[in-house]
């Protein structure tokens, strides 16, 4: 399990239906990565930024990256954009719970259109993990994240990539296009080619990525089966089964990914 679970039971187990915040009651950090692989990737990001403490993280969801950071590295201050408002909400208490309400602000917007504007402070980490399609891609969200960062910072983007050759089957089940990722050893070359360093990196594992897809399945449908007389039961426990079938049955084994921390070689 990765995060922390008082305010994440609190979701899981109400009767309200907000179908991202069950799916991620059990994982709230909403990328295939444990919780020693995040706070690697946060440590080799946070350590090697030029000694500053402003982050800022674009497509936040439920600010699990800002909140662990926060708590972690004394004196520092982020910043989470997001559209969903109830992972901000989310967010909010947890850092209400954890001390660190004072340092956190968050921004319900959309990340391409915030991060078009000028920063007061430019940023010392800039985060985009799950979020380039808000960007339109890799690269664009590479080049939006330079805007707001610092000389000497470091951008974390988490991004997927095909392990294997996707079939139409696997394509289908994700809804995507082959042209929208590329192998690993080709994405890595697409961002060097635009002058990022890779200084750090996590290649997530199947085993990670087995316990996101259970978390995220498993919450939903145990969700389902403990309302079963909510107007959404139904929806909840098909999404659920549906989710799962096009991950056992589809993406499993093709679809990757990977988070890089770079630093602007320009
Ligand atoms: C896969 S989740 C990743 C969340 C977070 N980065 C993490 O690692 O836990 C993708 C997030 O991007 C957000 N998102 C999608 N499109 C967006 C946009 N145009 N602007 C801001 N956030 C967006 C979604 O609401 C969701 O919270």
């Amino acid at each position: 399990m990765v995060g922390s679970a008082s305010a994440v039971e609190g979701y899981g187990t109400m009767r309200r239906y907000s179908r991202h915040l069950i799916t991620h009651a059990d994982h709230p950090i909403a990328a295939p990565l444990h919780g020693d692989s995040f706070r690697a990737v946060l440590a080799a990001a946070m350590n090697h930024s030029g000694g500053g403490k402003r982050l800022l993280d674009l497509g936040c969801g439920q600010a699990m990256w800002p909140l662990t950071a926060l708590t972690g590295w004394e004196g520092s201050f982020a910043v989470g954009v997001d559209t969903a408002a109830d992972s901000l909400e989310w967010a909010r208490a947890e850092a209400s719970r954890l001390g660190v309400a004072d340092r956190l602000t968050l921004h319900e917007a959309d990340a391409a259109r915030f991060a078009a504007e000028e920063p007061e402070e430019p940023f010392d980490v800039v985060l985009c993990v799950g979020a380039t399609h808000a960007f339109g891609g890799l690269l664009s969200t590479l080049a939006a994240a330079s805007r707001q960062l610092a000389p000497g910072g470091c951008v974390v983007v988490g991004e997927g990539f095909w392990e294997r050759e996707p079939g139409p089957d696997v394509l289908d089940a994700l809804g995507a296009v082959p042209g929208d990722y590329t192998d690993l050893g080709t994405t890595v070359d697409r961002v060097t080619a635009a002058d990022w360093e890779p200084v750090y990196a996590h290649t997530s594992t199947r085993d990670e990525w087995d316990e996101y897809e259970w978390c995220w399945t498993g919450s939903l449908a145990r969700w389902a089966l403990d309302h079963p007389d909510h107007p959404h039961a139904g929806e909840a426990r098909e999404t659920a089964a549906a989710h799962r079938a096009a991950w056992l049955h589809g993406y499993r084994g093709t679809l990757g990914f990977v988070t890089m921390v770079l630093r602007d070689a320009r």
